[in-house]
């Protein structure tokens, strides 16, 4: 149950919408295994709960995931690390969540942090955010997407200067280069922001919802024709849907849908 965590606090700010704070101030939030498994499990809840449309993910005001636990990771060894698949457990649980997936990205994202906001379906973030991947200053290298999302984000030679040197960006330079969809001037008009849109998303038809999530997915991993293709079947499929019934009929007769989310 969600009272039960130690390391983050699960709320429902709005109908429709779980927002989930990061909450372990004196380490700035680095994702330690125990705040790891508490993430997970509240998003598994959340995706399962036919009453959430959309999530919401934040921090603090100071940070959003200063990394992974540094200090967790220290005296790591390489059949540890493989042999217990370590980051794998944590990273693979969010790309198989269904219902989108906001970040509100505040203060430090840095390592496993600005990882994990990459792996949102939407960022916003405050124009004083600081987003990098520092990594390469510990001797190691991102882990858990950071090489992949943040090349196919803003492009190869950003990339590489950011990855080879650990040197951070900011909240503004992650909104010119389409890091984040908005960037706002507070931390609480950060939050609030991505409430609201997540309050967008829930007031639409969930099963619309997942499909669109899905096939823009798509396009991240597939071929242009594959996903093309990909995208007629789900579109022909939702003709199967009641909420396209329901949605299709409530304009023709100028009436506000009442989505059935099937
Ligand atoms: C463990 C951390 C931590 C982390 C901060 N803390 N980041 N503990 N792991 N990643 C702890 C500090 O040790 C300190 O604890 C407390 O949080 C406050 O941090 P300070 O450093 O005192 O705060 P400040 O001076 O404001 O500096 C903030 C900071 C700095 C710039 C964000 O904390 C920092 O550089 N953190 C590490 C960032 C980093 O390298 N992240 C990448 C990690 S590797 P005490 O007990 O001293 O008060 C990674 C690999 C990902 O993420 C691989 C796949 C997921």
């Amino acid at each position: 149950s969600t009272s039960s965590y130690d390391n983050i606090l699960v709320t429902a700010p709005k109908p429709g919408v779980g927002l989930i704070t990061l909450n372990r101030p004196r380490a700035l939030n680095a994702l330690s295994t125990a705040l790891f498994r508490e993430l997970n499990d509240a998003l598994r809840q959340l995706d399962d709960d036919k009453t959430t449309g959309a999530i919401v993910l934040t921090g603090s005001e100071k940070a959003f995931a200063a990394g992974a636990d540094i200090k967790e990771m220290k005296d790591l060894t390489f059949s540890e690390a493989f042999n217990t698949n370590f980051i794998t457990s944590w990273s693979s649980t969010i790309p198989g969540v269904r219902t989108p997936l906001i970040a509100a990205v505040n203060g430090h994202a840095l390592g496993g942090g600005c990882e994990l906001a990459l792996m949102a379906d939407i960022l916003y973030c405050s124009s004083t955010a600081t987003f990098g991947q520092p990594e390469i200053k510990l001797g190691i290298i991102p882990g858990a997407g950071g090489s992949q999302r943040l090349t196919r984000a803003i492009g190869k030679s950003r990339a590489m200067e950011l990855i080879l040197t650990g040197k951070n960006f900011s909240g503004v330079e992650a909104g010119q280069w389409g890091v984040a969809a908005r960037v706002f001037d507070t931390a609480e008009a950060c939050v609030q922001g991505a409430i609201d849109t997540a309050s967008k998303i829930a007031s639409m038809s969930g099963v619309a919802v997942k499909a669109a999530k899905e096939v823009v997915n798509k396009s991240q991993d597939l071929p242009l024709r594959d996903g093309l293709e990909y995208e007629r079947k789900v579109f022909h499929s939702l003709f199967g849907s009641k909420d396209q019934k329901i949605g299709m009929t409530a304009f023709a007769e100028k009436k506000k849908p009442e989505w059935s989310h099937e």
